[in-house]
């Protein structure tokens, strides 16, 4: 059966990675109320279109910190792409530079920075910076990420500790133990000796240090987690040239607004002075639409890429395996499950599928959400994103 929307692939990564990879990516903070609010207030906003308009031709084209984009709808910093397919963010980047989208690679990116401009050099990149309380790695990841070609810095605000991911404690997942860690160092500053990839997150991070790392690059800086009108205030004070409303998908704090109810404060605060972005629970083109008639220039997609990364891992094995094992979803571990990958694509596969598979799953579900935000449009008579306004929207009583 087809995959007609974003949910679709969902469902179908639920059933075929394994049990602590799903809830690791599906999984909120605490008791998930924000993972939930972010969809659920999406849909008590109301659209009012706009009829008797000439839509043959829609044009979802805009721009991101002055770069082309084909559409509002870009890819958010999630880490470990390698624990859903092979080459993991290389995959991810590939379908990114084939839809003409921008893609923030996370910190805890599977693969080396390197890889990934190599395998995918003309997509537009935006860096993510988890600060660590290593300086030197904070400033040798971001001029890399500079060297490299990345065109911004994203630094994500909202973790200064990991939120309580309970489902991640149930099943006991440790991401250093079970990945194929990369070194975070630059190939020429490393050793011999093993080096920890996740070293601590700098708790005591705050606004002095955004000054720190703007006297270290020229990567426009764009903070990513605000949600209030205080920060957003502070933010215009610093000069950084962006920010994403974002609540982390619901993973760090639990029980703050839905980002798309955080959006309109911000926006008003910000009064025009920098980009303002959003993520957290966009699942159809109707979302994307209501958040940019609420201000957002653009928007991020978290999970669903991760969903689309899973999709032909499993339908290739069905594919090109006969043996009954390739296809089950007996829950495994994470290590269980890496193995197995591994093992079926080197050894077992009479032709051994290609591992730049990943992608075409992403870019259906890319493809698919555009198509929808293409619709969106046209049915509510507009456009040009430029036509995209506040009058598009009215918030429902119920
Ligand atoms: C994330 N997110 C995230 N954010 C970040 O700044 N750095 C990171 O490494 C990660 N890693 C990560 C892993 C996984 C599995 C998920 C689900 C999320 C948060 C992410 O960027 C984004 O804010 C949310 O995922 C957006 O919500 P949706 O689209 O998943 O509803």
């Amino acid at each position: 059966m087809p995959l007609v929307c974003l949910t679709d692939f969902q469902a179908y990564a639920q059933e075929h990675l394994s049990k602590s990879t799903w809830d690791f990516i599906e999984g909120g903070s605490d008791e998930c109320f924000t993972r939930d609010d972010n969809i659920a207030a999406f849909k008590r906003i109301r659209l009012r279109p706009r009829y008797l308009r000439d839509v043959r031709e829609v044009n979802t084209r805009t721009t991101v910190q002055g770069e082309e984009v084909t559409a509002p709808i870009c890819i958010a910093p999630t880490g470990f792409h390698g624990l859903v397919w092979p080459d993991g963010e290389m995959s991810t980047a590939r379908a990114a530079q084939a839809a003409g989208i921008c893609y923030i690679i996370s910190t805890y990116a599977s693969c080396s920075l390197e890889d990934i401009v190599a395998t995918a050099p003309r997509g537009l990149k935006w860096f993510q910076l988890y600060a660590t309380s290593d300086r030197q790695l904070n400033k040798q990841l971001v001029q890399r990420a500079e060297a490299l070609g990345f065109k911004a810095l994203v630094i994500t605000v909202d973790t200064p500790k990991m939120g309580n991911r309970r489902c991640d404690f149930r099943n006991q997942l440790d991401l250093q133990r079970n990945l194929l860690l990369k070194d975070l160092r630059s190939p020429k500053e490393r050793h011999t000796t093993p080096y920890f990839q996740m070293s601590p997150i700098d708790s005591s991070f705050c606004w002095n240090d955004i000054t720190w790392l703007q006297s270290l690059t020229r990567l426009r800086i764009i903070l990513k987690g605000i949600l209030t009108k205080e920060d957003a205030e502070l933010a215009v004070k610093h000069n950084v040239h962006g920010i994403i409303v974002s609540n982390h998908g619901g993973r760090q704090l639990d029980d703050v607004p839905a980002s798309i109810d955080a959006l309109t404060e911000v926006v008003a605060a910000v009064k025009g002075k920098m980009e303002v972005y959003l993520d957290g629970g966009i699942r159809t083109g109707n979302d994307v639409l209501k958040a940019l008639a609420l201000g957002a220039k653009c928007v991020f997609l978290g999970r669903p890429i991760l969903w689309g990364l899973a999709y032909k891992l499993s339908s290739n094995f069905t594919d090109t395996l006969v043996l009954p094992a390739a296809v089950d979803s007996t829950p495994r571990t994470n290590t269980q499950h890496l193995r197995r990958m591994f093992f079926m694509l080197l050894f077992v596969s009479p032709q051994p599928p290609s591992w730049k598979q990943g992608e075409h799953g992403v870019e259906e579900v890319l493809n698919l959400i555009k198509n929808e935000f293409h619709t969106s449009m046209s049915l509510t008579g507009c456009r040009s994103v430029a036509e995209i306004n506040q009058d598009l929207v009215q918030f429902s009583r119920l």
